[in-house]
């Protein structure tokens, strides 16, 4: 590479840099301030309408309008034109292809050439992410950027959710359902220090991700694998633990269905089913701008585990227990009049009862 272009790149990489801040003030402003006008604005008396009427009003809304302007393009900007974080990744290809194809110990990664992925993933850009997960090689280390950047979850919410699940009880065999880059999997680790950790994701490329930024120290305990959550081919009743995060909402309602059964078959009696999702918020306005977050942010799935009664479908599925629980991802994160928007994060836990087949 002559030095004109490596200067290029460094000039770019730097103008990349200051966009993605630009775009993350943006953010700010949009989660933050707009949404605390947009509550003040369409105040508690208009709830008190009929649904549709106040969905009616609050879509003819100004400040609604560019809530929800904003919250779509912000999200493009995120990821695509030449400043977004496909573009960034692309730039530094060939040193992040030979950075991902570098050794690992035996037994970290464990990739399928040969799986088919259901026909639900790869049909939508996810998140607005060009090509999604599940295409190029890179494309984990943009998901990894997106989330560096603050497009969604805390820092510590991964840490949280893992503490409150292990509190529970002690699990020694930990499976991770749709892990992606193996934050999720590696906060499991931590939280169960005796533990092995299994995570598993349709995404090589997440996978690769996910096995490069595992510790060392991990090594021992720590592995990923590539399968489809909902038909994993793992042995029957080997985990006292299923966990996933955010994985149920980006899945379409039958592989949800199949994905519980699944569970029951891998957790073991008396072991624990926990996921991290979201289910919509009771509140007029926080639901409708849920219900928008599913179109403007491409999650066509978002809402469709929402409708299946999960009591009873884990109840077939072997499971007692069902609870479906308010999750905080921060401090304060549960007050009604918290002055951001967020994501009506659940924390849904069941028990395997005894009678495995
Ligand atoms: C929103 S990401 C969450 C990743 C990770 N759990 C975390 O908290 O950062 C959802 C992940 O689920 C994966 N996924 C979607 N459908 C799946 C399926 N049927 N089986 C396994 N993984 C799946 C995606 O590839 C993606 O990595």
């Amino acid at each position: 590479m002559t030095s004109a272009t490596s200067g290029n790149r460094e000039g770019s990489n730097a103008d990349a840099a200051a966009y993605q801040r630009f775009v993350s003030a943006a953010r700010g402003f949009w989660s933050n301030d707009l949404f605390a006008a947009l509550r003040r604005q369409v105040g508690p008396h208009e709830q008190e309408r009929n649904a549709q009427a106040f969905e009616a009003l609050v879509g003819r809304h100004p400040t609604y309008r560019i809530f929800a302007w904003l919250e779509r393009h912000l999200q493009r900007m995120r990821y695509s034109g030449p400043f977004g974080l496909v573009e960034g990744v692309n730039r530094d290809r060939e040193a992040l292809l030979d950075a991902l194809s570098q050794p690992l110990p035996k037994g970290v990664l464990r990739l399928d050439p040969d799986l088919s992925p259901p026909s639900y993933y790869g049909e939508y850009d996810i998140h607005q992410h060009p090509g999604g997960l599940g295409g190029d090689a890179l494309a984990g280390l943009v998901y990894r950027d997106a989330i560096r950047s603050g497009v969604v979850g805390k820092p510590a919410l991964h840490r949280r959710f893992a503490q409150l699940v292990t509190a529970r009880r002690a699990p020694t065999r930990i499976l991770d359902l749709g892990c992606g880059f193996g934050r999720s999997t590696r906060a499991f680790a931590e939280a169960a220090p005796s533990a092995h950790v299994v995570g598993v994701d349709l995404s090589a490329s997440c996978l690769t991700v996910a096995a490069h930024d595992t510790p060392a120290i991990l090594h021992e305990r720590v592995s990923y694998a590539q399968a489809d959550a909902a038909a994993s081919g793992l042995p029957h009743a080997s985990f006292d633990l299923v966990t996933s995060t955010m994985l149920l909402h980006e899945m379409p309602e039958p592989a949800v269905r199949a994905l519980i059964e699944e569970t029951g078959r891998l957790v073991a009696e008396g072991g624990m089913v926990a996921h991290l999702d979201f289910l919509p918020p009771r509140d007029p306005l926080l639901r409708i701008l849920f219900e928008g977050h599913a179109r403007r942010n491409n999650e066509p799935f978002l809402l469709e585990h929402s409708r299946i009664d999960l009591a009873d479908a884990y109840s077939r599925a072997g499971f007692s227990q069902v609870e479906a629980l308010d999750f905080a991802e921060e401090d304060g994160a549960l007050d009604p009049e918290l002055p951001r928007w967020r994501l009506p994060w659940k924390m849904i836990v069941a028990t395997r009862r005894g009678g495995h087949g």
